[in-house]
């Protein structure tokens, strides 16, 4: 879902979204002065530090650091992916959505539209069928979880969902591409439902959209489950059953538990653990953990403790090691041979479940211990053979707080010191922490112009044009400066936020949120003062440095022509 959106357009849903209206339905916002105001939704306060500009279009927390314009609210608030932020936005601002680098998106739209009117079809047949509701009801599970994870009933026959829907021939096309109908092999052009006579899970991606589905038999038959193809809105690898209905239930997530089944996720929230979600039938990808990530801190997985369930762990943490970052962690429950969590939470509940989960192995135990594993410790060669296995994992490993720590025990295991380890893998000691953001405390001229661009993006106008070309040969800052400039000519309409939303992941970002936050209220007659006086400023100190090369050479090598002409016109410039 990365192709990529034109920064043209990104911008426009930008300049068409009042940031203060969006933040203000989701964190009821005071007015205090020319801004608004709340507690922070990024943290812990008592008193309000969270403060947004409706001139800036932007937000800034004073007290944890927090900022950014409309895509970076949702982003952290809703915690969506860049691409479903702007999505959200832009149909807000009743923009479509271009074209992706996945073909055009308004045939997006139609399949969402169908698989929505064929999740609702089979809601209501389970409504219509007693024999799935007392299914349903046998397996223990109650209509309030059902009726949230919009569960549904696929009625035996071959043509129910084909009957209902496909009647309207622009249907067709679509429901085979969502895999809803399959074409009939061989004889003419016939086509029939994929899911007949089975329990409907709705598959929903993170916006509560539905996307796919999955379908249990309600006898013995096969496949006992039966789950949507891959399609360009589906794809196993990235989406997690449950996971948009744990985001209703509850904002913060502290822990997300991954289990196996549908079923798993569902018994787990009757019994009010809500915030579980199943992998739909493929081993944990890197892009399931990079999304859960997205939503909580620490994550749980869940496996059966025989030896299938301990080799499918062991996958799952050789798929976590580059995940995790500081601050993250990752523990497996190995559950009692026999049982899964559906079993295991109606027969003990949910208390003794809990404390499971609690006491679940954190990832740096398993680890270890898979290390030592068939290692004697006891010996030379022993001890070195533990470092040698340890080796691929450690480098996996983020760099960072985590990664020394189990570095150091694994020294100590092995009874040597943590800094000859360290050489003896060629590395360097424990990396230090992450650089914090830039503050502005004196800003340079350069900076200064940047925040009077950025608060007041008319100044860009006021630039003086012979500045231009100096930045241009000018170092990192003033080429930053002259981007800042060219996006705000070319883009007119941009507020302050918006033209952040430009420099996304640019290395000039950090600076530009700062200087953002930095720059002071002032009237416009002011600003444009300020603006003229840098320039002037630059521009006398580029022509001090050129008057004086120029006059350094004419005492030792002297002047040809052009250069007398040149340091001539500097030097009445000066005067003038
Ligand atoms: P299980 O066979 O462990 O089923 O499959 P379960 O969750 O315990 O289901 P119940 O309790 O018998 O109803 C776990 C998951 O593997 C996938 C499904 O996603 C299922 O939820 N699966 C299983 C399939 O895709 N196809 C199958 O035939 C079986
Ligand atoms: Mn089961």
């Amino acid at each position: 879902m990365s192709g990529s959106i034109p920064q043209d357009f990104i911008d426009e849903v930008v300049a068409r979204t009042d940031l203060v209206a969006l933040i203000d339905r989701r964190v009821p916002l005071k007015k205090a002065g020319k801004d608004h105001t709340a507690r922070c939704p990024f943290h812990d306060e008592k008193s309000p530090s969270f403060t947004v500009s409706a001139d800036k279009q932007f937000y800034h927390c004073f007290g944890c650091g927090a900022h950014g314009n409309a895509i970076g609210f949702l982003m952290a608030f809703e915690r969506l992916e860049f691409r479903d932020a702007v999505a959200e936005l832009a149909s807000q601002a009743g923009l479509e959505l271009p074209a992706g680098g996945e073909g055009p998106v308004p045939r997006h739209k139609e399949l969402l539209d169908v698989l929505e009117a064929a999740a609702r079809f089979y809601r209501q047949q389970l409504g219509e069928h007693p024999k799935a509701i007392d299914y349903l009801k046998q397996r223990g599970l109650g209509s309030a979880v059902a009726a949230t994870f919009g569960l549904g009933y696929a009625p035996a026959g071959w043509d129910s969902l084909l009957q209902h829907l496909g009647r309207t021939p622009e249907h067709r096309p679509l429901l085979l591409e969502t895999g809803l109908l399959v074409a009939r092999e061989g004889s003419g052009n016939g086509l029939y439902d994929r899911f007949r006579d089975r329990i409907i899970f709705p598959i929903r991606d993170s916006r509560g959209r539905v996307i796919g589905f999955g379908g249990r038999i309600m006898d013995q038959g096969q496949p006992k489950y039966l789950n949507s193809p891959e399609t360009p809105l589906f794809h196993k690898g990235r989406e997690l059953y449950g996971l948009y209905e744990a985001r209703q239930a509850q904002r913060e997530l502290p822990w997300i538990l991954v289990v196996e089944g549908y079923m798993d996720v569902l018994m787990l929230a009757e019994h009010g653990i809500t915030n579980a979600v199943a992998t739909l039938g493929t081993a944990t990808t890197p892009d399931h953990l990079r999304r859960l990530f997205r939503h909580t801190t620490r994550v749980v997985f869940c496996f059966d403790g025989d030896r299938a369930g301990r080799d499918a762990a062991a996958r799952a943490l050789q798929t976590s090691l580059p995940e995790m970052h500081d601050g993250r962690e990752v523990a497996f429950l190995f559950l009692p041979e026999g049982e899964d969590p559906d079993s295991l939470v109606r027969r003990e509940g949910r208390g003794a479940f809990l404390v499971r989960v609690g006491q679940a192995q954190p990832l740096s135990d398993f680890l270890l211990q898979r290390l030592r594993d068939q290692v004697d410790l006891h010996t030379l060669e022993g001890r070195a053979r533990l470092l040698e296995r340890a080796r691929p994992a450690l480098r996996a490993i983020p760099q960072g707080a985590f990664r020394a720590l189990l570095e150091q025990t694994l020294a100590r295991l092995a009874g040597m010191e943590h800094a000859d380890l360290m050489r003896m893998e060629g590395g360097k000691a424990p990396s230090s922490p992450p650089r914090p953001r830039p503050t502005v405390v004196h800003p340079t001229p350069v900076q200064r112009l940047m925040g009077l661009i950025l608060a007041h993006p008319v100044a860009a106008q006021w630039i003086d044009p012979s500045l231009l070309p100096l930045l241009k040969a000018g170092d990192t800052e003033a080429q930053w400066l002259l981007a800042l400039i060219e996006l705000a000519r070319a883009s007119p309409h941009l507020s302050g936020g918006g033209l952040l939303e430009g420099f996304r992941e640019h290395p000039a970002e950090p600076l530009f949120g700062q200087l953002l936050i930095w720059q002071p209220e002032r009237a416009e007659e002011g600003m444009a003062r300020e603006c003229r006086d840098i320039c002037r400023h630059l521009l006398q100190q580029q022509a001090r440095g050129q008057i004086d090369t120029l006059l350094e050479k004419a005492a030792v090598q002297g002047l040809d022509a052009a250069e007398k002409e040149q340091l001539r016109l500097l030097l009445s410039r000066r005067g003038g």
